[in-house]
C-alpha cells in the first residue's frame, strides 16, 4: 500500500507472508461457514491462541449457558489471562478480614458472603462496583451448563489492584508486579458489564446498543467520511497516574481549542439521583468522531472498552494497565509512521518506546493489521498522528472497523463472553487456590442473596 510508508523496513517480508496467511484464512473460514454452521462445539481447543474473524450469530452471543468447549471454540484466546495466571502456579488463599476485598465461598453452586467491609465504609461508585461483581458472579454460576468447582474466593472491587485477587486490571509490565512469590491477579471483566450507576454510560449492553444503532448511520460506502474528523475526549484532567503525573493535563494543552480536537474537561455535578457532568457525551457519541483519545488513569480506565466498540481509531499512550481482553488489542506504534519531513519541530516530536514500554507491548503491528494506534506518552505527535491518519483515510478506517469488528462482531464483549469468561476464572482459580490450613472451615458466610439484599444499591 503505496500511501503508508513505514519507517521500520525489514517487517515488509513478515507483512507478505502474514498477507498469504490471511488470505488462507479467509478461504479456511469461507469453507468453514459454508459447510458447518453454528456447529461451535465441533471445534476442539487447538486454536486458542488467535482470536477468531468469525462472527458468532446473535443468539449465540446472548446465550449465557454456553458450554466450557463452546466458549473457546466461539472466542479464541478470550481466556489468555487467566490460563497465564493459573500457569503460575498454587497460592494460598489468605483470609483478609472485613476491612478489605469480599470474600466468599461457592458451595454446590452456592454463594456465601465471609469477609466483607461495611457498605457505609464504601464511597457509592465502591458499593456499585462490589454489588455489580457479586452478581456477575452469580448470573455466570445460575446459567452454568455444569457444575463448577467448590472454592473459596477473593475479590477486590478497588480500581487499585493488590495481594492475591479477582481484579479488573493489572500492570502491563512484568517487572512492576508484586515480588511476593503467593501474590496472583486473575482479572475479571469490568462491573459495567452489569451496570454503571453514570447516566452517560449505564452499562455495557444498554451502550451496545446505542452504539450499534448509531455506527448504522456510518456503516457503508462513504460512511467513514462522515465521521467528524477530530480527536475526541472528556474527562477528569487531575486524575492521573503516579506513572504518568499531567499526563491529562499535558492533553489539554495540546488539544484544547485546536481544529483537530474535541477536548474538554468534565464539569462534575452531584445531584440527588448521583453523579452527572453538565458537557458529558453519551457514551456512544464518541463514535461519531473518527478519532477517540484514551487516557488511563491511576490504573486502568472503565471507559476503555466503551470506545472499543465503536468503528473509530483509539489514539492513547501505550497502555500501562490491562483489562481481562486487552491482550486483544495489537497497536501500531506512530514512531512507525512517517510523520513528515524532518524539521526540527518534527526532531523534537519524535519518540521512540522506552524498554518498559516494550516489555510490555513486545509486538508493533502494521497500519493494514492494527486495531488501535498508541501515540507517544507525552501526546507530542498527537497532532501530527491525527493529520497523517486524515491523510490516509483508508488506513484509519481499517484500523477503527478492525477494532469494533472484533470486540464486537467476534463477540469478545458480548453477554456470552462474559459469562464464559466468569466460568472459566472460578474454574481456574479453583484449580490453583489452596485453603487448607487457612482456617476458613466451619466459616460458613451469609448466602448472596441475603447479603445483596441489605449491602445492594
Ligand atoms: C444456549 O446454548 C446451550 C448450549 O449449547 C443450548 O443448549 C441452548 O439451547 C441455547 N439456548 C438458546 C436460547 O439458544
Ligand atoms: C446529565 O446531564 C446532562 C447534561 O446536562 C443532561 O442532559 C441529563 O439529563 C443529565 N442526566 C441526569 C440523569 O441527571
Amino acid at each position: 500500500m503505496g500511501d503508508n510508508r513505514l519507517k521500520a523496513r525489514p517487517r515488509r517480508q513478515l507483512r507478505q507472508v502474514t498477507l498469504v496467511l490471511g488470505v488462507c484464512l479467509v478461504l479456511y473460514c469461507l469453507f468453514f461457514l459454508s459447510n458447518t454452521p453454528a456447529k461451535f462445539g465441533d471445534e476442539s481447543r487447538t486454536s486458542q491462541a488467535k482470536p477468531s474473524s468469525r462472527h458468532p450469530p446473535s443468539e449465540l452471543l446472548n446465550n449465557l449457558s454456553l458450554g466450557e468447549d463452546e466458549c473457546d471454540a466461539a472466542f479464541p484466546g478470550l481466556t489468555k489471562e487467566i490460563d497465564d495466571t493459573v500457569a503460575e502456579g498454587p497460592f494460598r488463599v489468605k483470609q483478609t478480614g472485613d476491612g478489605g476485598p469480599v470474600q466468599g465461598r461457592i458451595r454446590d453452586g452456592q454463594i456465601t458472603i465471609i469477609h466483607a467491609q461495611r457498605k457505609n465504609d464504601l464511597s457509592a461508585e465502591m458499593v456499585n462496583s462490589r454489588t455489580a461483581a457479586l452478581h456477575q458472579l452469580h448470573r455466570a454460576i445460575l446459567t452454568s451448563p455444569a457444575p463448577l468447582p467448590d472454592t473459596i474466593f477473593t475479590l477486590n472491587f478497588q480500581d487499585q489492584p493488590f495481594g492475591t485477587a479477582w481484579t479488573y486490571s493489572r500492570a502491563v509490565d512484568p517487572a512492576f508486579r508484586s515480588k511476593d512469590a503467593n501474590t496472583r491477579s486473575f482479572l475479571m471483566p469490568h462491573f459495567s458489564f452489569w451496570a454503571w450507576n453514570l447516566p452517560f454510560i449505564g452499562s455495557m449492553s444498554r451502550a451496545a446498543h446505542a452504539i450499534t444503532s448509531l455506527e448504522r448511520e456510518y456503516a457503508g460506502p462513504g460512511g467513514w467520511q462522515r465521521k467528524i474528523g477530530k480527536a475526541v475526549w472528556r474527562g477528569t484532567a487531575w486524575f492521573n497516574s503516579v506513572h504518568s503525573p499531567r499526563m491529562r493535563q499535558k492533553l489539554m494543552t495540546t488539544a484544547r481549542g485546536k481544529p483537530w480536537a474535541d477536548v474538554e474537561t468534565l464539569a462534575w455535578t452531584n445531584t440527588v439521583s448521583g453523579r452527572n457532568a453538565s458537557n458529558a457525551l453519551p457514551i456512544e457519541d464518541f463514535c461519531r468522531y473518527k478519532y477517540v483519545v484514551h487516557t488511563e488513569g491511576i490504573t486502568y480506565s472503565g471507559r476503555f472498552q466503551f470506545l472499543q466498540m465503536c468503528a473509530s481509531v483509539v489514539l492513547t499512550p501505550p497502555l500501562q494497565w490491562v483489562q481481562h481482553t486487552t491482550h486483544l488489542v495489537r497497536p501500531l506504534f506512530s514512531s512507525t509512521l512517517d510523520l513528515g519531513p524532518e524539521t526540527e519541530e518534527r526532531a523534537r516530536h519524535r519518540w521512540v518506546p522506552s524498554e518498559r514500554i516494550r516489555r510490555g507491548w513486545p509486538v508493533q503491528y502494521d497500519p493494514d493489521q492494527a486495531n488501535i494506534v498508541f501515540v507517544a506518552p507525552d501526546w507530542s505527535d498527537l497532532e501530527q498522528t491525527v493529520a497523517w491518519l486524515e491523510a490516509h483515510p483508508k488506513v484509519a478506517e481499517g484500523i477503527a472497523r478492525r477494532q469494533r469488528d472484533l470486540f464486537v462482531g467476534g463477540g469478545y464483549f458480548s453477554p456470552a463472553a462474559e459469562t464464559c469468561y466468569w466460568r472459566a476464572l472460578v474454574r481456574g482459580w479453583a484449580k490453583v487456590a489452596q485453603i487448607e490450613g487457612e482456617g476458613w472451615e466451619g466459616k460458613e458466610g451469609v448466602t448472596f442473596e441475603a447479603f445483596s439484599l441489605k449491602n445492594g444499591e
